[in-house]
């Protein structure tokens, strides 16, 4: 055992019912630093620190923490030790309050069984301002942000006198400001000799905040190599396992009729929204996190209220009040929330696939068992899905391949018009080009795409048109040769 190191993992391997998870994994992480860990979705990233939280054990291998033996059997046992991690979608205690949150299971009491809520308070609030942020400590947690309730958990982990903190894809739904921010905040950890592990798909991200990257694939180590030493290039190569040329292989073809428009639509979010599709075009939309991009299309889609205005499918006017009636008119809707819109978390990959579609694998009015299994084992392929089979249970799949579930599901009903939100969130770097390739080819075959994006890469990429939207309105369109990213974040800030 290497005494240098503050964590050493060796041999670790961890098989799930048709899966090798992990296979032989080695990870060492030194105090004080930022160990990023990368590779390509289902590569095993998650079931390890999985591992290392104490949510599941493994099969077999070795976890030391500052030199000694450590096997921990539930989360308890590794915070207990010295162990956080922040989890970015999961909300576990939704009606407790910021400083109830932090201060569980430790809070200052009166007497025993009557809590000091004054002391509750001060003691919490003075964790979040040693972060630099401001967040009421009496707010319920479900109230908060994605990048404030990552911030109350990062002051709930300093306040376990967490050594090692795990952060599994920490910006994935936070915006540049708040990436900024936390990257402030993982200085400030690292300074005081916590280690940080940082699971990320982002290769700029990692580049500037990590010292040391490891990347893993089908469950096994690759490498690990200072991040110093790396550009993006070596890093694709590292994790795809071969270089990527031309990311954004997007070939524009001359746009058709106007497919989908909309004129002065407002709603809760927004308001005075007019633009159109054409068929052949990917429209970009860009903007902040909450300027009332996703709120626009969930309005065309039938998911929230309109106000007012109107919608025309190829210049006809439409009202749409449900999504099976904007499903039914041509529309597709790939959510960034995959969770909430897009999936049945506890049913199969072959139910989920196919949910939508079931005219398409029915003969007469019986669902062809045979005809639905052969078409979800085409989209299964198709997508590059991960997954043992097409009976396995969404939930078990990784972050990456529940989100490729939800575009096999979506296209599968061959819709006219598409909206994707943030396609590529929690993608890896090798299918984000597939996905590319199969947005240009949808297009080019005379689909509308609408794309809204956070990441300006994506946007410049794939758009022929880019709508900046602000504050709930659109501040300005630009075509794909005037675009920069500058001028974009010019319109889009406030
Ligand atoms: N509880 C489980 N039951 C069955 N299979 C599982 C379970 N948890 C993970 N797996 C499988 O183990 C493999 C590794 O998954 P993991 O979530 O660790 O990947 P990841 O590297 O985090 O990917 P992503 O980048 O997509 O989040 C995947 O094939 C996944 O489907
Ligand atoms: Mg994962």
């Amino acid at each position: 055992m290497n005494e240098t190191y503050l964590l050493s993992v060796q041999h670790l391997s961890k098989s799930f019912p048709g899966v090798k998870a992990l296979d032989d994994v080695h990870l060492n992480v030194e105090a004080g630093k930022v160990h990023a860990v990368m590779g390509e979705n289902g590569a095993g990233k998650s079931t390890l620190m999985k591992i290392l939280i104490g949510m599941i054990e493994p099969d077999s291998g070795n976890i030391y923490f500052k030199g000694e033996r450590v096997a921990f059997h539930s989360v308890h046992d590794a915070i207990k030790a010295g162990f956080s991690m922040i989890h970015q979608e999961l909300l576990p205690f939704p009606d407790l309050t910021v400083a109830e949150n932090i201060l569980m299971g430790r809070e200052p009491v009166v007497f025993p069984g009557w809590i000091n809520r004054k002391k509750l308070n001060m003691a919490s609030l003075h964790l979040i301002s040693r972060l630099g942020v401001s967040i009421k400590v009496n707010r319920k947690m479900k109230t908060l942000s994605v990048a404030e309730t990552q911030m109350v958990e990062i002051a709930k982990a300093i306040s376990n006198n967490a050594e090692v903190i795990i952060m599994d894809e920490p910006t994935s739904a936070i915006s540049q400001k708040e990436v900024d921010i936390l990257f402030g905040i993982i200085k400030d950890l690292t300074a005081r000799g916590i280690a940080v592990i940082y699971i990320s798909h982002k290769m700029d991200e990692v580049l500037q905040i990590a010292d040391t990257v490891t990347v893993m694939r089908d469950g096994k180590w690759i490498a690990t190599q200072p991040a110093s030493g790396l550009n993006k290039e070596a890093l694709i190569n590292m994790i795809v396992g071969r270089p990527l040329d031309n990311i954004f292989d997007k070939k524009s073809v001359p746009p058709g009729e106007v497919l989908l428009s909309v004129k002065a639509l407002s709603g809760d979010y927004f308001s005075d929204i007019s633009f159109e599709v054409h068929a052949g075009e990917i429209l970009g939309i860009a903007g902040l996190m909450g300027a009332g991009r996703t709120e626009i299309m969930r309005a065309i889609f039938g998911l929230d209220k309109i106000r007012s205005g109107f919608i025309y499918i190829k210049g006809k006017p439409v009202r749409i009040k449900s999504p099976g009636q904007a499903m039914d008119l041509g529309i597709g809707f790939i959510s960034e929330d995959r969770k909430e819109t897009g999936l049945v978390l506890s049913s199969t990959v072959r139910n989920n696939i196919t949910l939508g579609a079931l005219s398409i694998c029915s003969n007469n009015r019986f669902i062809d068992k045979k005809k639905e299994a052969k078409i979800a084992d085409e989209q299964i392929r198709k997508f590059n899905i991960k997954t043992p089979g097409r009976n396995q249970v969404v939930n078990y799949l990784s972050g990456g391949n529940q989100q490729k579930v939800v575009l096999a599901k979506v296209l599968l009903r061959n819709p006219e018009v598409i909206i994707f939100d943030e396609p590529t969130r929690g993608i890896d770097i090798g299918a984000k080009a597939e996905i590319y390739k199969m947005m240009t080819a949808l297009a080019a075959a005379g689909k509308a795409i609408i794309m809204i994006s956070s990441e300006l890469p994506e946007v410049l990429g794939m758009s022929d048109r880019i709508l900046v939207v602000r504050e709930g309105k659109i501040s300005k369109e630009l075509k794909a040769e005037e675009a920069t990213q500058e001028l974009i974040m010019e319109y889009a800030m406030v």
